[in-house]
């Protein structure tokens, strides 16, 4: 088992990565929750079936009572309506401000029973046990919960930080294949960004990191490594960790447009595709790194570009959540394992999108 203690300036608490590493929830959540009687499984219907009786027997030998909240798998059901069903079933069954909330599921489910347990009696612990490789890698990691709004995605939130986090690496044998894809937009991102360590080992592995469990559970390391020293330096969001929405300024525009059906990290490569080509024009990056970047994500089956307009992406990334004022936070990776914050106006960044 491998563990990163994650130091947010608001919370510490360890990742813990292993092969069935589930087997240690009970002991843990007595150590990070004492006083603790009580505890909801959040969990929806593709995950559900396949390990919560795993999880409520492992936190019902620890001596909790259990329930269970499980709602319908899927972006679609990311909203307020679950959030309030979870609310009521805690406050039915009595939940007081130390019983505790865990998280049993991909992106959407580790976002949703943290912002429950976020909200909640003014916010209550949560354990999050990831199991799609981008909830491992990236969702589950860092304390942004929140909900989708018709408006748009991840609208309402807290910044909540869970109490622990077990990744169980076994548990990614059951994810189907395109759904692992999206998560090496995540990872690729990680190699891009911050770590050659990283890259090299995915290089090396051509494109199969699922068939060896113990490089798969290195990667994911790696991957947890590079997102908690980010959030430790950066909890809130308004300096370095912004570096981890490289190819989300217009991956997030993709997305959108397709009406939330394209996957986040299909779209997330198709941005950094974008944002590469662009900065290749711009001569600050050098079209063989694009090309050495490129190539390890189509070794991953991810996909490099898009056929949407540059008008159309400075639309769209006008409207968005994370823009401030006037001006756009692009970013923007000019050397290998090293990203930069560009400020750019509307006009700017039609223009480094265009030349
Ligand atoms: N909080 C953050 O920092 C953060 C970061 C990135 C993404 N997110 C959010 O994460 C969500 C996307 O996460 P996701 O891709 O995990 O989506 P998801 O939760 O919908 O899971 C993807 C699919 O995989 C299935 N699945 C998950 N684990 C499985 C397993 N072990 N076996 C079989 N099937 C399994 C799910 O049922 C679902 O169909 C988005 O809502 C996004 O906004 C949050
Ligand atoms: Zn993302």
């Amino acid at each position: 088992m491998r563990t990163v203690r994650v130091n947010a300036a608001s919370k510490s608490y360890d990742v813990l990565i292993g092969k069935n590493a589930a087997k240690v929830l009970g002991d843990e959540a007595k150590k990070v929750c004492p006083g603790a009687i009580k505890a909801l499984i959040v969990s929806e219907t593709n995950v559900a079936p396949l390990y919560l009786d795993l999880v409520k027997a492992e936190l019902e030998g620890a001596g909790f009572e259990v329930i269970d909240y499980v709602f319908g798998a899927g972006e679609q059901n990311k909203g307020i309506n679950e959030i309030a069903g979870m609310w009521n079933k805690m406050a039915e069954a009595g939940f007081t401000r130390t019983d505790f909330v865990v998280g049993l599921g991909g992106g959407v489910t580790t976002d949703m029973a943290g912002f429950a347990a976020a909200t909640f009696l003014r916010g209550i612990k949560v354990i999050q046990l990831p199991t799609s490789l981008l909830a491992m890698v990236d969702a589950s990691v860092g304390g942004k919960t929140g909900i989708d709004i018709p408006m748009g995605k991840n609208q309402v939130g807290a910044f909540w930080q869970p109490s622990l986090v077990v990744e169980d690496i076994s548990f990614l044998k059951t994810l189907p294949d395109e759904v692992f894809t999206e998560g090496m937009g995540e990872v690729t991102k990680h190699a891009f960004i911050m770590d050659l360590d990283l890259l090299e080992k995915l290089e090396k592995a051509a494109g199969d990191i699922r068939s060896d469990e113990d490089l798969l559970e290195e990667i994911v390391y790696m991957n947890v490594s590079d997102k908690a020293s980010v959030v430790g330096e950066d909890e809130n969001d308004n300096g370095r960790r912004q570096t981890l929405n490289y190819g989300h300024t217009v991956g997030h525009v993709i997305e959108r447009d397709s009406g939330f059906t394209k996957p986040h990290g299909i779209c997330v490569a198709k941005g950094m595709g974008i944002v590469m080509d662009a900065c290749v024009r711009a001569g600050t990056l050098a079209a063989d790194d694009a090309e050495r970047m490129k190539a390890l994500l189509k070794l991953y089956k991810l996909p490099i570009t898009d056929d949407i307009t540059p008008e159309a992406i400075v639309e769209g990334a006008m409207n968005d959540k994370k823009k401030r004022g006037d001006t756009l936070s692009v970013i923007l990776v000019n050397k290998i394992g090293n990203a930069e914050i560009k400020k750019m106006t509307k006009e700017e960044f039609l223009k480094f999108l265009s030349i």
